[in-house]
């Protein structure tokens, strides 16, 4: 017996798919975060064929950049001027190994929702009942445009007849070929030697191998499968938001089987290759992009979009978007945070409101809380950067890097004029321009001394509010009767460096 590893698994994709009105080659549409074709590969590769082969003709260059980029240990094979699902598989065929023997796939790569369990129950039966051919047939309400499946007195499968070749009674069939097949590689590769181009089409049809072998006296069998999901191609762009849809809703069923709280399943997109750990609750208007990770006990969302992030355990990333960054475990991100990629946050670090964060590494405990820029800099632990402070890394020329050290403090509305370093346990003054590097311990200062000019409101501004107000304190602060005379208050001005707000 067989270990129901395959010979070989041939993914169809030299088709043209006109009716996408695209010029992106339907193969490499996307859903799900993976190309249609990557799809069919993920699948494919679940079998754990000893050959991957992919069948490539219409925009051949970029669906086979493509291949070698998702699928390097793939056979891309070309499909000459023939037509026809035969045709596709005779060059695969031909590009494979000539002295194949075993149980050899045939798959689509437009049909992007089949599993790679669905493919190991059709190896299973094709060898189980040592068919020659097994078909994956389904049996639909509307079965138009499908090859209808031509069963025997006996209910075994006779031929496979296309629709524009059927006659009104075998249109009246409901029982549809999938497309996916598995075949005994000698019978496949002798039936095909066979397959002409008779049929309306004028095409070499992979169905007709069917015919062959029943006539041959090999035995064919269906593999009847009820989730037609499984076997529904993309033709157009509404069956692509179709499938894509269904395909998300399976995603996020799946995450919330492993133990993700998903509050609103119609408003989070999840992306296949994403994971999330256990109690961590997406909230609505979220979508997950790419190779995200997620660790346990997080919060995420609401109306937050992350692609390519890795997010540590019990972190909190709120109305976000962020793309290429690590979030450390227990660190809080948001709202309104915009992370570009090269942004790293330290465990329990902090990137709060209107901060826009670049290449930037942002120690453990460190807090960029309010409206900064931040670009390729380098936080130590534990510092604090003041509301609006400002990396300023671009000279119009070249970028520059900013170290800012370990439990240092940068004031306010400062800016930071790279490339600058500033030592640990140092601090800067709130609104300052930072120009020089600052030593450990020192306190940099670099705006004007402060002046109070006074009498300027009476002189300059007499006869307004303010100056009316400034008359009235003058007066309580001397001790006179103010005229509403009601109690004064001792005002203190505490003038301490820097000042941050919180
Ligand atoms: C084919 C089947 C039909 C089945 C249907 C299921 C044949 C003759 N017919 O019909 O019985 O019900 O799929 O969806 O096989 N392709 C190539 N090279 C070609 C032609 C097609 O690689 O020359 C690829 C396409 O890229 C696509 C797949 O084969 O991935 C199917 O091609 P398509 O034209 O959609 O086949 P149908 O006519 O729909
Ligand atoms: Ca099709």
């Amino acid at each position: 017996m067989s270990d129901l590893r395959p010979t070989a698994v041939i993914v169809l994709a030299a088709g043209e798919g006109t009716r996408m009105k695209s010029n992106t080659p339907k193969v490499l549409h996307t859903i799900g975060g993976r190309s249609l074709l990557d799809h069919a590969i993920h699948a494919a590769r679940g079998v754990a064929p000893e050959h991957l082969a992919v069948v490539v003709r219409h925009q051949r260059d970029r669906v086979a950049d493509h291949v070698a980029e998702v699928a390097p240990e793939a056979v891309v094979a070309d499909q000459d001027e023939v037509k026809g699902t035969g045709r596709a598989v005779e060059c695969a065929l031909e590009a494979l190994p000539p002295d194949l023997t075993g149980t050899v796939v045939v798959t689509y790569g437009d049909v992007p929702l089949l599993t790679s369990e669905t493919l190991r129950g059709l190896v299973a039966a094709h060898e189980g009942t040592a068919s020659a051919v097994t078909v994956i047939t389904a049996s639909l309400e509307d079965p138009t445009g499908y090859g209808r499946v031509l069963r025997g007195a006996d209910g075994g499968i006779e031929a496979i007849v296309e629709q524009k070749d059927a006659t009104e009674n075998q249109r009246a069939i409901r029982e549809v070929n999938s497309g996916i097949y598995a075949f005994d590689s000698v019978v496949l590769r002798e039936a095909l030697a066979e397959v002409g181009t008779d049929n309306v089409q004028g095409e070499k049809y992979l169905t007709d191998v069917v015919a062959i072998a029943r006539r041959r006296g090999l035995p064919v069998h269906a593999h009847l499968i009820a989730d037609l999901w499984q076997t529904e191609g993309v033709n157009d762009k509404v069956q692509l938001a179709r499938l894509g849809a269904e395909l998300n809703r399976r995603t996020v069923e799946q995450a919330m089987r492993d133990g993700a709280v998903v509050v609103d399943p119609a408003t989070t997109w999840i992306d296949a290759d994403v994971t999330i750990g256990p109690d961590t609750v997406v909230h609505p208007g979220t979508q997950i992009h790419g190779a995200t990770t997620i660790g346990s006990e997080c919060v995420i969302g609401p109306d937050t979009t992350l692609k390519d992030v890795e997010v540590g355990d019990g972190a909190s990333v709120v109305r976000t978007q962020a793309e290429l960054a690590q979030i450390g475990a227990g660190a809080t991100v948001g709202p309104f945070s915009y992370l570009r990629p090269g942004t790293v946050l330290g465990a329990r670090g902090k990137i709060g409101g209107f901060v826009e964060t670049k290449n930037a590494q942002i120690g453990d405990g460190a807090k960029v809380p309010h409206l900064t820029y931040c670009g390729d800099a380098t936080i130590g632990e534990g510092a604090n950067i003041g509301a609006g402070t400002i990396f300023a890394n671009y000279d119009g020329v070249t970028k520059g890097h900013t170290t800012v050290g370990a439990q240092s403090f940068v004031g306010s509305n400062s800016v930071i004029v790279a490339p600058r370093t500033i030592a640990d346990g140092s601090y800067v003054a709130a609104g300052s321009a930072v120009v020089s590097d600052v030593g450990p311990g020192q306190l940099a200062v670099t705006r004007a001394q402060q002046r109070n000019v006074d009498g300027w409101v009476a002189r300059r501004r007499e006869g307004t509010a303010t100056a009316a107000a400034a008359e009235a304190a003058l007066r309580a602060a001397a001790g006179e009767p103010t005229p509403a005379d009601e109690d004064s208050t001792d005002h203190e001005t505490v003038a301490t460096e820097p000042k941050d707000v919180h």
